[in-house]
C-alpha cells in the first residue's frame, strides 16, 4: 500500500541475516533500524532481576514500562526510565529469551511496545510483517538453507558447525509457530548471496515494487 506509513518489516528464521540486511536497509535509506528482538531480550532480563520465570514474568508485565527509541547509530531499550540496551546480549539473557518470547501475552506486550515507535523505520523479527505490521510498506522474508545458516553463524562466533546446525534445527521447530511469512511479504532466499547483494535486490524492489 503505497499511502501506508513507511514500514519495512524484515522477517525470517534464525540466521536468516535479517538483522544485517535490516541494518544495511535502514542506512541506506536513511531512516531507524528498529530490533523487535532486544524488547523480547529486555524481558528476559526483567525475569532475571526478578527471580522471576517465564509465567510469573508474564503475569506481572503491565507493572513495568518498556520502550525502544531508534537512534541513527543503535536502539536504545528503557526499561522503567533506566537504559539497559548494554546487558541485553549477555550470556544469561541469551539462554532465557526464547523462552520468554514464547509466552503469548509477553508477545502482546512487546508488540504494543513496538506499535508506538514512530515510523519511518526499518524492523527485523520473527512476526513483524504478519502480526505485528500487516500494513506495513514493504514486507521481505529471508530464508536460507540451514546448512547455509549454520555456516554463517559459525563464522560469526567460535562453535562447531553440527553444534550450531543442531541448535538452529532446533530453533526452527521451536519457532514455527511465529515464523510463517506474511502472505504478501517477499520471500527471498539468500542461500546463494552474500549481505550485499541481498540488499540491493531489497532495494530493488523498493525502487520497483
Ligand atoms: O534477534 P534476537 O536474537 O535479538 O532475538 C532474541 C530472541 O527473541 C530470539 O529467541 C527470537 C525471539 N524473537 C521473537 O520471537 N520474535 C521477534 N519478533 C524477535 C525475536
Amino acid at each position: 500500500d503505497p499511502k501506508a506509513p513507511l514500514i519495512i518489516t524484515i522477517d525470517g528464521p534464525s540466521a536468516s541475516g535479517k538483522t544485517s540486511v535490516a541494518r544495511r536497509v535502514a542506512e541506506r535509506l536513511g531512516i531507524p533500524y528498529v530490533s523487535s528482538g532486544l524488547l523480547y531480550r529486555a524481558v528476559a532480563l526483567l525475569g532475571l532481576r526478578e527471580g522471576a520465570s517465564p509465567e510469573e514474568i508474564e503475569a506481572h508485565l503491565e507493572r513495568h514500562h518498556l520502550e525502544l527509541r531508534p537512534t541513527p547509530k543503535e536502539n536504545r531499550v528503557y526499561l522503567d526510565g533506566e537504559e539497559v540496551s548494554a546487558a541485553l546480549h549477555s550470556l544469561e539473557v541469551d539462554r532465557r529469551v526464547s523462552a520468554v518470547a514464547q509466552r503469548p501475552s509477553v508477545r502482546a506486550y512487546v508488540n504494543q511496545v513496538l506499535r508506538q515507535i514512530p515510523p519511518p523505520f526499518v524492523v527485523d523479527g520473527r512476526d513483524m510483517g504478519s502480526v505485528v505490521f500487516p500494513q506495513a510498506r514493504h514486507k521481505f522474508y529471508l530464508t536460507a538453507q540451514p546448512e547455509v545458516r549454520a555456516r554463517r553463524r559459525v563464522s560469526e562466533r567460535e562453535a562447531d558447525f553440527r553444534t550450531i546446525l543442531g541448535d538452529i534445527l532446533r530453533r526452527d521447530a521451536a519457532d514455527q509457530k511465529q515464523s510463517a511469512p506474511a502472505p504478501d511479504a517477499v520471500v527471498l532466499d539468500t542461500s546463494r548471496l552474500g549481505l550485499e547483494e541481498v540488499v540491493e535486490a531489497v532495494l530493488e524492489h523498493l525502487r520497483d515494487p
